[in-house]
């Protein structure tokens, strides 16, 4: 088992600069997840990492081994690709033992291995079917088989999900979560998916346009990002927007008919800011600011409820299952100040309360 640490890593294609410079530490056994919208560098850097692109400059460490020359298989990873990149004509059970016999492993040593990832990943009945005799999630399964046989220092995926359907997916995220479990190995996944993200992370690291925007546990980053792509980009229904300007210490949000908050920080030279709320944490008041609601999603368990403010700006707000309330419905917002994040206008960065 190792850790992973990336030393002011980048990435060319020609011209075009995929990773300018990238520093991260992996530590072992963690489950690190590379997260981000598409072209931001994610199978980029985990191409890197795998050895499948050169580096441009920069250097990989895997355990206590510079590996940034090294070739794919000389690394110490295996690596799970988007769509399994099976071989049609071979059974499971070759499938899974390929790279063993390439790499001259003894046939009982061979069959050993399979059989104990077939066993983990409840592949047992279908080690002689064709990979095209198999359901999406068992070949997927099959794709991780191949990888664990190997008994990798770090397991990379790559999207490995993205070709299931919604149910199975979930089902396989809860099985790569055991999976990391049962096995104790460093595993770095890669997806566009922040539900993933959270659920699977040890540590999320959000990339936009290949630079780290921020690093750390899940509901660190959810709780306390330090900008508004990291607070947009995680959550679901996403985080409210709303602009707003300083007055007498306090913020004006003109979308809300003028409703204030207090923020007992510096205002920046513009007075501009912007004001980040979780649909979660507006409450339904006696008292507040109007919001007329122009469609109610009832999903059973929770309730949303979506606006559009006078900036055009989309809202949502969720109604604590309440099920009496319907699209044209105004309802009065109470928003608990210490829930509202305050980002500068211009920079998007966060201000934060002066102590
Ligand atoms: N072989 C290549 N040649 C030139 N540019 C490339 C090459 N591969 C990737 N890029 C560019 O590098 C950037 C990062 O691409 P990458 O595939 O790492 O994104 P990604 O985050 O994995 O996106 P997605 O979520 O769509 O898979 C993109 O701007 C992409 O166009
Ligand atoms: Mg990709």
């Amino acid at each position: 088992m190792s850790g992973v640490t990336l030393k002011k890593v980048r990435k060319d294609y020609g011209s075009v600069v995929a990773i300018p410079s990238l520093d991260l530490e992996i530590e072992n056994g963690e489950f690190c997840v590379f997260v981000g919208p598409s072209g931001c560098g994610k199978s980029t850097l985990l191409r890197t990492i795998a050895g499948l692109e050169d580096l441009t400059e920069g250097q990989i460490v895997i355990g206590d081994q510079d590996v940034s020359d090294r070739h794919p298989g000389q690394r110490g990873v295996a690596m799970v690709f988007q769509n399994y990149a099976l071989y049609p004509h071979m059974s499971v059970r070759q499938n899974m033992a390929y790279a063993l016999r390439l790499a001259g492993e003894p046939k009982a040593e061979i069959k050993k291995k399979v059989d104990r990832a077939a066993e983990i990943l409840g592949l047992e009945a279908y080690l002689d079917r064709k990979p095209a005799e198999l359901s999406g999630g068992q070949r997927q399964r099959v794709a991780i088989g191949r990888a664990i046989v190997r008994n990798p220092k770090v397991f990379l995926f790559d999207e490995p999900l993205s070709n299931l359907d919604a149910e199975l997916r979930t089902r396989m995220r809860l099985e790569l979560s055991e999976l990391h479990q049962a096995l104790g190995t460093t595993m770095i996944y890669v997806t566009h998916d922040q539900v993933e993200a959270m659920t699977l992370a040890d540590k999320i690291v959000v990339l936009r346009a290949g630079r780290i925007e921020q690093v750390g546990r899940p509901l660190e980053l959810y709780d306390d990002p330090v900008n508004k792509f990291v607070a947009g980009f995680l959550g679901s229904p996403s985080m409210n927007f709303l602009p707003a300007r300083w007055a007498d210490g306090r913020l004006v949000l003109e979308d809300l008919e003028g409703a204030t908050l207090s923020m007992a920080a510096k205002a920046p030279e513009s007075g501009k800011a912007i004001v980040g709320i979780r649909p979660e944490h507006l409450e339904i008041g006696p008292e507040g600011a109007p919001l007329k609601l122009r469609s109610v999603e009832q999903l059973g368990g929770v309730t949303y409820g979506y606006a559009i403010l006078p900036s055009g700006q989309e809202f949502c707000v969720d109604l604590k299952g309440r099920r009496d309330i319907r699209a044209g419905d105004t309802v009065t917002l109470v928003i608990p100040e210490t829930h509202a994040l305050v980002f500068d206008a211009e920079t998007e960065n966060r201000i934060r309360p002066s102590k």
